[in-house]
């Protein structure tokens, strides 16, 4: 079999590299792709706001499975068009994509269905919101969280602990930093406790989470400075016990799938729930329709079955009779980034040790990187590289991926230095 995938990030590579390895892949393209993808994989010089011209590519090359990564051709609604050309597809229909595209359809969807989530309230202009955020600090909240209201790269939300913050973002956010994506806020109450990703599968019949994982959204250690998209992941998540995926499972899963039922909403692709594990239980801070990254390169890592016949099992709404099965040990992606990310970074410089962090043995995902006038890599993106590696232990993995980062660098090049430090602290605690 043919299979394109659509997108040019870490995700997308390891979405590349994870389908060739099914019996049936025959040939793996990916467009537009990277650099780190374009050495093993024939890339295509499509973007992926460039729909149309996608799909008859895909039509002209015989492609027989497309798996779409990010989460913007989806809410420009790939999965249509291609499905109104009778191309098979994985992902999410335009409209069920509006759980990522919008926060407030989001939020409404969760309260419609009775899934736990942060009390919020939305708004249109920034005076009332800043009034609102004055009574909740005045109420005793410890903080507030800020959501532009559409997509903006995992940087239009800001986590604050006073008014003036708060208040400033939702100025920015009305000024039209974030784009279209500004025009009406959420706010929300803020919520404690520890993170987790939950990715799942959904066919529209059936619902089956992935093994667990947590990201580290800030940029720095220690959880400090900016959100990002993401500075590094591993899995499985210790947060993540039996129960806790039993209540995300009977709370949250089974919920969103009768409300697609109930909506009818054709989400036959993969749901990323990001979700806060609180001392009062489990609750959904976001919804995703895409796989997480770097999350993915984490669990990918560790998945042993066929990833090609399980999509098209989801594709065709027979999930049920899909084999997820995945190795004991634990992995961990860490992500290398340009210097100044998630801000303005500088780019264009060529990255050394590519080789000798491969003979390391751990795998390097290409997130932002392209080729320059001499044919060398460079980096070209925030999130550059998402180093990634399996352990008997999850402190084995995590030094193995440091071995193989400590090999590479760029000008300006950083990464986390403490990526599962939650998972080592829930080992000691046993
Ligand atoms: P979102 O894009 O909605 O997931 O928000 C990005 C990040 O902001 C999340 O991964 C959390 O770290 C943080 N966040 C979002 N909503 C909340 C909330 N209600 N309480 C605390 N942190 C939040
Ligand atoms: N790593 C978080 C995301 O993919 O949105």
């Amino acid at each position: 079999m043919k299979i394109l995938v659509v997108g040019s990030g870490g995700r997308e590579h390891v979405l590349c590299w994870t389908l060739a390895k099914s019996k049936n892949a025959e040939k793996v393209y990916c467009a537009p792709g990277n650099a780190g993808i374009a050495q093993e994989f024939e890339c295509v010089n499509i973007k992926v706001s460039e729909l149309e011209k996608m799909a008859d590519w895909a039509v002209e090359n015989k492609i027989d499975f497309t798996v779409v990564g990010p989460e913007a051709p989806l809410c420009d609604g790939i999965v249509d068009v291609f499905k109104a050309r009778n191309l098979a597809i994985f992902g999410p229909s335009k409209a069920a994509a509006q759980l990522e595209g919008s926060k407030t359809f989001a939020k409404k969807f969760m309260e419609k269905y009775n899934i736990p989530t942060a009390r919020a309230a939305e708004f249109d202009t920034p005076a009332p919101a800043k009034d609102y955020v004055a009574t909740e600090f005045a109420n005793g909240e410890k903080g507030i969280v800020v959501k532009a209201d559409g997509l903006a790269a995992g940087k239009g939300v800001l986590v604050a602990d006073n008014a003036k913050d708060a208040c400033d973002f939702i100025d920015l956010c009305f000024e039209g930093g974030f784009g279209g994506a500004g025009n009406r806020v959420l706010i929300e109450e803020c919520l404690f406790g520890e993170e987790t990703s939950v990715l799942a599968l959904v066919d529209g019949n059936t619902i089956r989470p992935l093994a667990s994982s947590q990201d580290h959204k800030r940029a720095y250690d220690a959880d400090k400075g900016p959100n990002t998209g993401g500075m590094g992941a591993y899995s499985p998540a210790p947060v993540v016990t039996d129960a806790v995926m039993a209540e995300v499972k009977a709370n949250v899963l089974d919920n969103v799938l009768k409300g697609l039922q109930a909506e009818n909403l054709d989400f036959r692709g993969l749901l990323f729930v990001g979700a806060m594990v609180t001392d009062k239980g489990v609750k959904v801070l976001e919804f995703n329709v895409r796989f997480g990254d770097p999350e993915v390169q984490a669990v990918l890592s560790r998945f042993e079955g066929d990833l090609l016949d399980v999509m098209q099992k989801v594709s065709a709404g027979k999930l049920a009779d899909a084999e997820l099965v995945w190795s004991a040990d634990p992995a961990v992606c860490v992500v290398m980034a340009s210097g100044g990310y998630p801000g303005d970074y500088t780019k264009g410089f060529v990255i050394s040790g590519l080789d000798a962090a491969a003979a390391t043995g751990a795998k390097v995902f290409h997130a932002g990187t392209g080729l320059n006038s001499d044919g060398k890599i460079v980096n070209t993106g925030g999130r550059v590289l998402g180093v990634t590696s399996r352990g008997k232990n999850v402190a084995e993995a995590i030094k193995k991926a440091y071995a193989a980062v400590d090999c590479i660098s760029w000008d300006g090049a950083f990464c986390r230095r403490d990526i599962g430090y939650h998972a080592l602290e829930h080992e000691a605690a046993k």
